[in-house]
């Protein structure tokens, strides 16, 4: 029997704690405050980023928006940065990825001050979660240890695979599971017997990009599954990248696409943008 690991619920408790911190935070007179920047108008981006928003209402969070049109030049994207890291009204900064291909992602993520690096996408933020002394953690692996905290499900001594080695899910997901004793295998697209290690795992964590990527034949039985794809199917509705139906009945956990790890994604943001306004206040 399995049971289903609601994001949609947990994000909610996430939100509320963190609205009581923000009332708390405005009687001192600090307003919390995250900006967005968007270029272009990929359709997927743009919900993502109103999501981010209606959690920013939610919360009583200031929210801006900076929307920059397709073609952008990079110096214009630097100085709205620049702009931002020198505004102290400013808490949190998030540049929404992917970028368009002619700018350069990495040069936009260096310059966001590190104690507005609500994604924790500097290499300065990225450092502190190697040692496992940070401020902030990105924003989808630490949703997901919050959804296992909440479930009470321990990683001590597990098995614990992730597929992906993205610098936004995998590789700081696998930090975040070794810090609570997990081991930790990280499989990607060159990894051979990819079946027979996934099929080992106490813990999946599926961040491929693919519908359907991790089949039945793959899930030992009892295995907790935690699927971050989102992705569309033959007939244009969201699905992960885990055959949901099919493994569920060998799961002991999982959690559903859409309202799994995505609105985790969400409220984990909102906890870093009050975390970085404290840390701004001193
Ligand atoms: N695009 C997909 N996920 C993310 C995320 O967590 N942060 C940012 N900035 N862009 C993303």
């Amino acid at each position: 029997m399995y049971k289903i690991i609601s994001g949609k619920e947990i994000s909610l408790a996430v939100k509320e704690r963190v609205a009581a911190q923000v009332s708390e935070m405005k009687k001192d007179g600090i307003e919390p405050c995250l900006a967005v920047i968007l270029v272009g108008d990929d359709p997927a981006s743009r919900v993502y980023v109103n999501n981010k928003k209606k959690a920013c209402e939610f919360c009583g969070i200031r929210s801006l928006e900076y929307l920059l049109p397709a073609d952008a030049s990079q110096e214009e994207l630097n100085s709205l940065v620049e702009k931002l890291n020198d505004d102290k009204s400013v808490n949190g900064i998030l540049c929404q990825l992917p970028l368009p291909k002619h700018l350069n992602e990495k040069e936009v993520l260096n310059l966001i001050k590190p104690e507005k690096d609500v994604d924790a996408f500097h290499p300065e933020n990225v450092g502190h979660i190697m040692i496992g002394d940070y401020s902030f953690l990105p924003c989808t692996p630490a949703g997901i240890m919050e959804m296992l905290k909440y479930e009470n499900i321990s990683l001590d001594g597990k098995n614990c695979v992730i597929i992906g080695r993205s610098n936004i899910v995998g590789k700081p997901m696998a930090m975040l599971m070794l810090k609570e004793n997990a081991t930790v295998t990280v499989c990607h697209s060159h990894t051979k017997n990819l079946k027979e290690i996934v099929s080992q795992a106490d813990v999946i964590v599926a961040a491929v990009g693919r519908a359907k990527f991790v089949t039945a034949d793959m899930v030992k039985d009892g295995a907790i599954i935690i699927d971050v794809g989102i992705n569309r199917n033959d007939d244009g509705k969201l699905c992960g990248d885990v055959d949901f139906e099919a493994c569920k009945e060998k799961a002991s956990y999982i959690t559903p696409v859409p309202g799994g790890v995505g609105p985790m994604t969400i409220a984990t943001l909102m906890q870093n943008t009050i975390t970085a306004a404290k840390i701004q206040k001193g």
